[in-house]
């Protein structure tokens, strides 16, 4: 299993990937399925500014689309001083595919990091649960 710290250098490795020719702000992910393997995702930026996708979200949608399931920890790292959180959009889709038990760790500028559950970064989230 791949530890925080591994995961961590991964997503700051898979910034390399990143299309941000609009915002020049690359972001990197790692995602950690439950048994082990890793996913990479990177932002892909598009002039119709909307369409751009982040990294955490290319990386859980590779994932699924890998037939991946069951997620433990995903680690994102960007051009940024302070640990980079992901953002509302991503927060929903992380929810619903990876659970909120999935660690999510937050990279800094320099490579420190900050690690907090799903549960803690969107509490009362919409689900499945409310279409029924
Ligand atoms: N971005 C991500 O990829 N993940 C985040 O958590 C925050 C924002 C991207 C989207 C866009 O390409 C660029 O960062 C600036 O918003």
């Amino acid at each position: 299993m791949t530890s925080h710290k591994e995961l961590a250098e991964l997503a700051i490795q898979a910034k390399s990937k990143s299309i941000a020719t609009y915002s020049n702000f690359h972001v990197g992910a790692a995602l950690q399925t439950e048994d082990g393997k890793v996913i990479l995702g990177a932002n892909i930026e598009n002039a119709s500014y909307g369409l751009t996708m982040c990294a955490e979200r290319t990386a859980v949608f590779s994932a699924l689309l890998d037939g991946e399931r069951k997620f433990s920890a995903i680690a994102i790292a960007g051009d940024s001083d302070d640990y980079l959180p992901p953002c509302g959009a991503c927060r929903q889709i992380l929810m619903e595919f990876c659970g909120k038990d999935l660690d999510v760790i937050m990279i800094n500028l320099k490579g420190e990091t900050k690690v907090l559950k799903m549960s803690e970064l969107l509490p009362h989230s919409f689900n499945e649960e409310f279409l029924k």
